[in-house]
């Protein structure tokens, strides 16, 4: 029998999970928060947040649902947004979506992006909404879809990202600006020329290795062989320059995988900037049977991420190591194995290979091309194929297998294929040409409700 429940990976109890929301260190825990729909596992009620937490990346409890859309500042939804540790409170940033009946085309009439602000001790109590903007206040050339903020510190400044689409289709973040953060200003518009798709998203700002990087989810971008194949895309361009006046280079995806997408950061207590993603794709034509169970999606792996020559780098968090679970196994070139999963699995492959998992999911090195490819259309949920270009040398491999998901982080992490699964047993074969490897079991996480 099919065990779809999550062993490592944050998902919801029943209903609907999308992005991860007000990822932060508090107070001694992680607090994880999430897009949440209880009562649907299509996401098709208003939705608010849930919230996770967890003193060690391991030991997580669900505290219900703190955030919900309960003014008529949010009648449509409390959208995506952010945590702000600021003196004993975290100060959730958000969007209240609100959209008027009506024949709205939902860009230029009939919606409402409101900035939003709440104040909580514990992730838990969530006390009065205040508005801090409304549609109105953002630039004239903006199109109605703003959202999604993301508000840091820096000295005695506080600034804003909004994810917006202009009235000529582009897409572009609003930098804000405030002495307290509670009353913005507009810095500048950062969107590139010519314009880099139509709407972004979800734009996160970090800074790593003293340079600046803006992580965004850009809509409406051309697909390409190895490039954009899925419906949207997610990825970061390094930030040249000053924030109010540097420019923007480069554009990388995180992920090459079907399922990847809306990812935010965080700083551990230890200063390592971790992200997380959520493991899903809007508007993707793939399907999630877990649905007709009552619940759908779940979270990406804590990675930590790494600035290196070539751009950003991840790895699944280390906290991850101590889920080691006894003796590892060695599963040689041209050799079959049965494995429970969640597993681990690690190779370096010195040229062509093929790695098999419950013999219908291959991943498979050509020359300088990698490619994840589905030939059992009920394994992938009609999931079919991913590639990414690898170069040519040796291939590093760190595989992280859980009960309905798959982690690939190819060479040290600079390319990355995540992927909903769904094997019809609890343990999957696996099948290696081209290379050895070593799997290593791995112990659930802990996941309990308060
Ligand atoms: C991204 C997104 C955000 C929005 C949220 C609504 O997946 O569309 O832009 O705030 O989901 O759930």
């Amino acid at each position: 029998m099919a065990d779809w429940r999550q062993a490592l990976h944050l998902e919801p109890p029943q209903g609907w999970l999308n992005d991860p929301n007000g990822l932060c260190y508090f107070h001694g825990l992680y607090h994880v928060f999430f897009q949440y729909c209880p009562g649907s596992a299509e996401g098709t009620s208003a939705k608010g947040w849930g919230h996770w937490q967890s003193p060690d990346l391991l030991h997580w409890t669900f505290t219900g649902e703190p955030l919900l859309p309960d003014t008529p500042w949010e009648r449509s939804g409390a959208y995506s947004g952010c945590a702000v540790p600021c003196g004993d409170t975290l100060r959730l940033y958000y969007t209240g979506n609100v959209k008027h009946p009506g024949p709205h085309d939902y860009i230029h009439t009939g919606r409402e992006s409101n900035t939003l602000l709440a104040e909580t001790p514990d992730g838990i109590h969530v006390g009065p909404k205040r508005r801090l903007m409304a549609s109105a206040d953002y630039p004239a050339d903006c199109s109605l879809h703003v959202r999604d903020p993301k508000v840091w510190r820096e000295g005695d400044r506080w600034y804003m990202l909004l994810g917006a689409r202009s009235l000529a289709d582009a897409g572009r973040v609003l930098l804000y600006r405030s002495a307290d953060g509670l009353a913005w200003e507009l810095a500048r518009v950062l969107e590139p020329t010519p314009a880099f798709g139509y709407m972004w998203e979800c734009p996160d700002h970090f800074v790593l290795d003293g340079r600046r990087w803006l992580s965004v989810c850009p809509q409406g971008l051309p697909h390409g062989e190895t490039e954009n194949q899925n419906q949207y895309q997610s990825g970061w361009f390094a930030l040249e320059g000053d924030l109010e006046t540097g420019t923007l280079s480069g554009f990388t995806e995180w992920d090459k995988g079907f399922d990847f997408y809306a990812p935010q950061t965080l700083q551990a207590p230890d200063g390592r900037l971790l992200l997380i993603g959520w493991m899903g794709m809007p508007d993707a034509d793939y399907r999630n049977p877990t649905a007709a169970l009552g619940w759908q999606h779940c979270l990406t792996l804590p990675r930590e991420i790494e600035a290196g020559p070539g751009g950003l780098r991840q790895r699944p968090a280390r906290e991850l190591d101590a889920l080691a679970a006894g003796r590892s196994l060695a599963l040689a070139a041209g050799q079959t194995a049965t494995v429970p999963l969640p597993f681990r699995l690690g190779m370096t492959a010195p040229g062509d290979f093929t790695l098999t998992l419950a013999g219908g999911l291959h991943l498979e090195r050509s020359g300088d091309r990698l490619t994840l490819r589905f030939t059992d259309e009920a394994l992938g949920g009609g999931r079919t194929l991913r590639r990414a270009v690898c170069g040519s040398g040796p291939l590093t491999l760190d595989l992280v297998a859980d009960r309905a998901s798959l982690e690939f982080y190819c060479n040290d992490g600079t390319t990355v294929f995540s992927t909903r699964f769904y094997p019809a047993e609890p343990a999957v074969s696996l099948c290696l040409q081209g290379a050895d490897a070593v799997v290593q079991p791995l112990h659930p996480m802990t996941f309990s409700l308060a």
